[in-house]
């Protein structure tokens, strides 16, 4: 057992979406409503040479989680499926922090427009790093228990709340 000690971050700025009851599982880049990350003025130079980048990764805070944290949980999407929480994306953990990686369309003083977010307004922002090629790509990534569902492309439809036909 790990010697328990208390962290505390603070914001450093807030995030934009149109989001107030439902939100994407994962970013969709292609939607076309207003995202923007707003970062505290007094961080605003900390953006310098970040519009340098296509992507960048967002760190938050996933705050309005009310349920109780499980180890072992089953996506609504996985068909019966059950894994351990840290095999899964989970807004639901022990230490609600959230990344998403999203594009960078502008940066306009302390407001970063990107394209979808997947969470709700207002979402306290903990951290920005840019998303560097290479660097941040693995080109043996896998699926993982993924696999076990059959059709990924089928798959990420269901995952992202995407409307489809088939
Ligand atoms: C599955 S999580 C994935 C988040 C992130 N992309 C990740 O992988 O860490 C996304 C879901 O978290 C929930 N969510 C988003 N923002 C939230 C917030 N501020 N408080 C509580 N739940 C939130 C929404 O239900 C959304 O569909």
């Amino acid at each position: 057992m790990t010697e328990k000690s208390t962290i505390q971050f603070n914001p450093i700025g807030i995030i934009r979406t149109p989001y107030t009851e439902n939100a994407p599982y994962q970013p969709i880049e292609d939607d076309e409503q207003e995202f923007a990350i707003i970062v505290d003025p007094e961080f605003a130079k900390g953006l310098y040479e970040l519009d340098r980048f296509h992507y960048l990764m967002l760190f938050y805070h996933i705050h309005l989680i009310e349920k109780e944290v499980k180890m072992v949980v089953e996506p609504s999407w996985s068909h019966g499926k059950k894994v351990g929480l840290f095999a899964s994306r989970s807004p639901v953990r022990p230490n609600p922090i959230g990344l998403s990686i999203v594009r960078i369309k502008q940066i306009n003083d302390n407001t970063i427009f990107t394209t979808g977010l997947d969470v709700f307004d207002k979402t306290p922002l903990l951290d920005i790093k840019p998303y560097i090629k290479d660097l941040d790509s693995k080109e043996d990534s896998n699926y993982g228990w993924l696999d076990d569902l059959g059709d990924q492309e089928h798959l990420q439809l269901h995952i992202k709340g995407l409307p489809h036909e088939y």
